[in-house]
Formats: structure tokens, sequence, C-alpha cells
């Protein structure tokens, strides 16, 4: 009778400790997993577009020319569509549906007229920079294709991303939802 007391004082106490262990254990997993999704999702997620998660791709600026654009009034903007190297392949070899890593980006401006020339137009202030890329599993709801719509390198709100597919749908659906063609 008098061993069986500290036998199960200690039995308890071990199994205290234990479950004090994992405890510990699982709360420390935890915080280790929320620090990571905080360190990378955090800074993306201010960048990122609603909805697609899509960001302004880096040295776009650097890419080749797919095709210039005009849009009239009450825009009245200069465009031009560039293409990273996957684009302008498929644009190159007329291949349909564009490839996964495919991204064409739309840079905008202000319509100006030359201060030097006064027939002659120039890009003014810059507008939007508009971002399509091609994810064909990501972005399976949507055509294959990602939205992105950046204003001073911030992405606009969600309202106007669920715009983005259903015009691209209505009027270029049999081009893999692409309206510009490779300039002549
Ligand atoms: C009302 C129709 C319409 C809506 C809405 C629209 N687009 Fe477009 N988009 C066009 C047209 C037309 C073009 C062809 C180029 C041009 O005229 O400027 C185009 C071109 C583009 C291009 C170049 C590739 C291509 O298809 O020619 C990108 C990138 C793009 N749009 C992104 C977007 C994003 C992002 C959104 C949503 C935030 C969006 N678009 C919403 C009509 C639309």
């Amino acid at each position: 009778m008098t061993s069986a007391k500290p036998e199960t004082k200690k039995f308890s106490v071990s199994t205290i400790v234990a479950l004090a262990v994992v405890l510990l254990v699982v709360l420390l997993s935890c915080v280790q997993y929320l620090v990571t999704i905080a360190l990378a999702e955090g800074p993306a997620t201010a960048d990122a577009s609603p909805i697609f998660g899509v960001t302004i791709p880096s040295g776009y600026k650097q890419w080749e020319l797919i095709a210039p654009a005009e849009e009239a009034a009450p825009l009245d903007e200069l465009r031009a569509v560039v293409g990273n190297q996957t684009a302008i392949d498929a644009y190159q070899a007329g291949k349909l549906p564009f490839s996964d890593g495919t991204i064409l980006v739309k840079r905008a401006w202000k319509r100006k007229q030359s201060p030097e020339f006064a027939s002659a137009t120039i890009p003014g202030a810059a507008t939007t920079v508009q971002v399509m890329v091609k994810d064909s599993r990501k972005y399976a709801a949507t055509g294959g294709w990602g939205f992105g719509r950046f204003v001073n390198g911030k992405p606009v709100d969600e309202a106007q991303h669920r715009t983005c597919f259903a015009c691209h749908e209505a009027g270029a659906k049999s081009r893999d939802y692409v309206f510009t063609r490779l300039a002549p």
C-alpha cells in the first residue's frame, strides 16, 4: 500500500512533464509555421493583384515589343504590349495556346503632343501596367490566365480584377484570350 502511492505520483509527474513537452513542441512548431507564412507572404501580398496574386514582373521594361496600340477618348492613351521570351517564341511560331510561363504586359501612357513637333504624339505620364500570366493549372477557372492591373506599382481593387477575364473571353476566346497580334 505504501509503495503504491509514490509510484502513482511518479507516474503522474512524468505524464505531466511529457504532456508539457508535447505541448511546447506543438506550440513552437506553430509559431515557426506562422512566422514562415508572415515572412513569405506578408510583403508579397501588398504588391500582388487580388484574386490572382499576380505581380509586376521584374525587367519588363526591357522586354520585346509585340505591338503598340492607341486608345481613344476618354482614356486618350498610347499603349505598348510587350512579352517575355516565352511569349515572343509563341508569337513567332504562331503557336496557340500560349505555353505556361508566358507573361504579357500592357504598358500605357497619356497621349501627349510633342513639344518639338506639333503633329507628333508622344508618351506622357504612365497610367497603368497590366499583366497576364499563363499558368493553366493555377488559373484553370479563367482560361489559364492570371490578371493584374497596377497604378503607381500598386494593384487596383478586386472589383476591377473581376472584369478582366469576362472581356478577354468575350473578345478573344479563339485566340487564347489574347487580343494583341504581333505587329508586322
Ligand atoms: C472591356 C474589355 C476589357 C477589359 C475589362 C480588360 N481588358 Fe485587357 N485588353 C482589352 C483589349 C481590347 C486589349 C487589346 C489591346 C488594347 O486595345 O489596348 C487588351 C489587352 C490586354 C493585355 C495585353 C494582351 C492582350 O490580350 O492583348 C493585357 C496584359 C491585359 N489586357 C490585361 C487586362 C487586365 C489585367 C484586366 C483587368 C484588370 C483587363 N485586361 C481587362 C480589353 C479588356
